[in-house]
């Protein structure tokens, strides 16, 4: 049985999200992307690790919302999807009554006509109005039975949301309906990967002080200093985002402990107890930051009030619910949101787009660093997809996810669980191939595996762009054995792709055995064929292989190679660094070492590889044939990775075992110039 999660893409959802999954929940969201990014819900799965179903849908379409339905099996829904701002509600009401309420009203329809009578809704502290107005301080802390009397649009939206359910659970008592009136909610997730991002100017405090902080704005305008508190500033109950997504798991516990025909309407507050001024907060993130942060004083802003204090006794009590979370760390989360994340999702030279109309985990992701170079990358085996460098492209790929899945030549992928062969593969209780050997990571390799991801970020210092995809790959898979979880990350600059592996074994073995490389086929030249390229070599020492089995025999030979002369013998050898070691399951401590450079002199384009690998496979793609598209020596691939076989081979083998606990690395940069 599954949660649906309306709005479950954007700020409270997304961390809401998190956390169900944490909790054991499955979880499919529908958002129609209005006020958020799809790129939270890569992250979401990035942070738990798993495929968390999406649809893109308005809530308002009866007829998606139902596809939904049929597709999964619903158990309860919490709904978040709702527009937010009270500044616009002002301005355009009639929106904010039909997508609030109008939007609700049809979930409901839904959920009745496939009987899901659970709900858990987001409501708002904002429903009760100026509660000074009860002059006496009577309802300060502000107790769930206070009058409510909103005051603007997007609190009367909430204020009607709240009587519709009651309505539904009066003429039909098996609804179990969750209110929950949130206060002032702050912080991120603390990994950085998910947080709140305003779209435009941010109208709350904690947003627009962090956008300060980062150098978007010039400085707070602190409304009003002249209020009856310790510091004439404002008193709100603010609570740490991963706080309030625990009471939405609270409350839907709640509702799943009740008897099944016992039904439910019941509001709760969810806030800390505590009231801070504007003053203490804006305090609290300048120690986090670790400056005075600019600041003015102005007149009060309209519709503020005195104080917005939660008192959450009914929620402690019931739910077993409590804040744990301080506003410190709140700051804290926040500050590492917007340092790692100066422009929220948004990410400058960054664009993608979906390979299938109705599944955006598989996306192929663009970077423009320039206007000489541009590189894509899609989720399906993390491939590189496309490069061009000075309008060329200088690497072979597809267009559709098809003609990947149609294809065996690893074209641009990554190569996993072990690139290059295994003899013997079958004592391993590998997959086998025709040959007795495994090859490039058997049937179900890293290249037919949709990776999660990516988390774009944007160094400007270094005016270069990441995207790490990650892919966990369960115990058996092919027969290798162990949970292997692996982060490929894609530095991308002016002329230059770095790719960096990590692996950790995540359980069910003590160890494994990886090799992992990326099968980019390159052509620098100005036509269909790498003939003519210049090949210069920082060695010429390679192994030795079985001509038949292509299986090394453990000797390492001379061999030398200085370019792709048409006509000339194919290539398909492994050449070794012998001054690095074989030994380490991690290289990433190795500088990167320049391995091999290729020039071709009709382009004027020069490649030039660093590893940071003891060896690498130089292949000409003899082989190659994808009718119409690739032909024989279409490219050439420079494999970095360990040496083959080295499962095999006593004096190799270590550098391809990773014990629980270790951590199995590398680094390759393939980076591009004129000449
Ligand atoms: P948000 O804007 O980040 O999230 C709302 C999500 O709903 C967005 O991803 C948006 O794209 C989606 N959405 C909006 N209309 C939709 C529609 N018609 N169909 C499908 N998706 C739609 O806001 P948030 O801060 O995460 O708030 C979540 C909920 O909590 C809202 O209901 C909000 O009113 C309520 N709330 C928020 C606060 C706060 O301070 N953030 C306080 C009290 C209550
Ligand atoms: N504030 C400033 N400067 C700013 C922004 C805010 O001084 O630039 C002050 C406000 O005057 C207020 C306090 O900071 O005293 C908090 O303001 P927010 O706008 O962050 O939050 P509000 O309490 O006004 O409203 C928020 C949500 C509402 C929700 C309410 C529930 O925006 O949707 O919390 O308590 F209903």
């Amino acid at each position: 049985m599954y949660i649906l999660v309306t709005g479950g893409a954007g700020y409270i959802g997304s961390h809401t999200v998190v956390e169900l999954i944490n909790h054991g929940y499955k979880v499919v969201i529908a958002d129609n992307l209005y006020n958020s990014s799809f790129d939270a819900v890569a992250r979401i799965e990035f942070i738990v690790k798993q495929h968390v179903p999406f649809f893109n849908v308005d809530i308002r379409d009866k007829e998606q919302l139902s596809k939904i339905f049929e597709t999964y099996e619903i158990s309860s829904v919490i709904h978040f999807a709702a527009l937010k701002a009270v500044g616009e509600s002002t301005k355009i009401p009639l929106k904010y009554y039909d997508n609030n309420v109008n939007g609700t009203i049809k979930l409901l329809e839904v959920m009745d006509q496939y009987n899901v009578k659970n709900i858990v809704f987001s409501s708002s502290a904002t429903v009760y109005g100026d509660v000074t107005r009860f002059g006496d301080n009577s309802m300060i802390p502000i107790p769930e039975h206070c009058p409510n009397d909103p005051t603007n649009p997007y609190g009367k939206t909430k204020y009607v949301i709240e009587n519709i359910l009651h309505d539904v659970y009066n003429s039909d008592n098996k609804w179990k309906t969750a209110i929950l009136r949130y206060f002032n909610p702050i912080g991120a997730h603390p990994s950085g990967l998910i947080g709140e991002d305003p779209l435009g100017i941010p109208q709350n405090l904690l947003p627009y002080l962090a956008q300060v902080a980062i150098g978007r704005r010039d400085k707070l305008s602190i409304f009003g200093n002249d209020y009856n508190s310790h510091d004439g500033t404002p008193i709100r109950d603010y609570i740490h985002v991963i706080d309030l997504a625990k009471g939405h798991i609270a409350a839907l516990e709640y509702l799943h402990n009740l008897q099944n025909d016992q039904g439910l309407f019941r509001e709760w507050n969810l806030g800390s107890g505590k009231g801070s001024t504007v003053f203490d907060v804006y305090h609290a993130f300048c120690k986090v930051v670790g400056r005075e942060l600019p600041h003015e004083v102005v007149g009060r802003r309209d519709g503020d009030v005195l104080d917005l204090t939660a008192n959450p006794k009914r929620a402690n009590e019931e739910l077993k619910w409590k804040t744990h979370l301080t506003i410190d760390d709140a700051c804290k989360d926040l500050w590492k949101w917007t340092v790692d994340n100066p422009s929220g999702y948004n990410i400058d030279n960054y664009s993608w787009k979906a390979l299938s109309a109705n599944d955006l985990s598989n996306r192929s992701h663009t970077i423009k660093v320039d206007d000489t170079f541009k590189v894509s990358i899609m989720n399906l085996g993390a491939t590189i997809q496309n490069v061009t460098y000075k309008d060329a492209p200088v690497a072979l790929g597809f267009v559709t996810e098809q003609e990947y899945k149609n294809q065996s030549f690893y074209i641009g992928a990554t190569v996993g669980r072990y690139a290059n062969r295994i003899s013997e593969a079958e004592k391993l209780k590998l997959s086998v191939n025709e040959n007795g050997n495994t090859l490039h990571g058997g049937k179900f390799g890293f290249d037919k595996k949709d990776f999660l991801g990516p988390v774009v970020k944007r160094n400007k210092k270094e005016n270069s762009t990441t995207l790490e995809f990650y892919l966990l790959d369960p115990h058996l898979e092919n027969g290798f054995p162990g949970d292997l979880g692996t982060l490929v990350k894609y530095t991308i600059a002016s002329g230059s792709i770095e790719i960096e592996y990590e692996s950790e074994l995540l359980g069910k073995a003590d160890e494994t055995f990886l090799n992992l490389t990326n099968h980019s086929y390159w052509n620098i030249s100005t036509g269909s064929s790498i003939d003519g390229t210049k090949i210069k070599m920082a060695t010429n020492k390679a192994l030795e292989v079985d001509s038949k089995s292509l299986l090394p025999t453990g000797k390492i030979v001379d061999r030398e190679v200085t370019g792709f002369a048409k006509g000339s013998a194919g290539i398909d050898t492994c050449f070794v660094l012998e001054q690095q070691s074989v030994q380490s399951v991690d290289t990433r401590s190795n500088e990167l070492q320049t391995v091999l450079e290729a020039t071709h002199p009709d382009s004027k384009v020069k490649l030039v590889v660093q590893t940071t690998e003891p060896s690498f496979q130089l292949y000409t793609a003899d082989h190659l044939d994808v009718p119409g598209k690739f032909g024989p020596r279409g490219g050439f691939c420079v494999e970095s990775g360990r040496y083959i076989d080295a499962i095999n081979q006593e004096s190799w083998k270590k550098s391809v075992i990773l014990p629980k606990g270790e951590t199995y690395g590398s680094k390759t940069k393939y980076a591009f110039e004129s000449v």
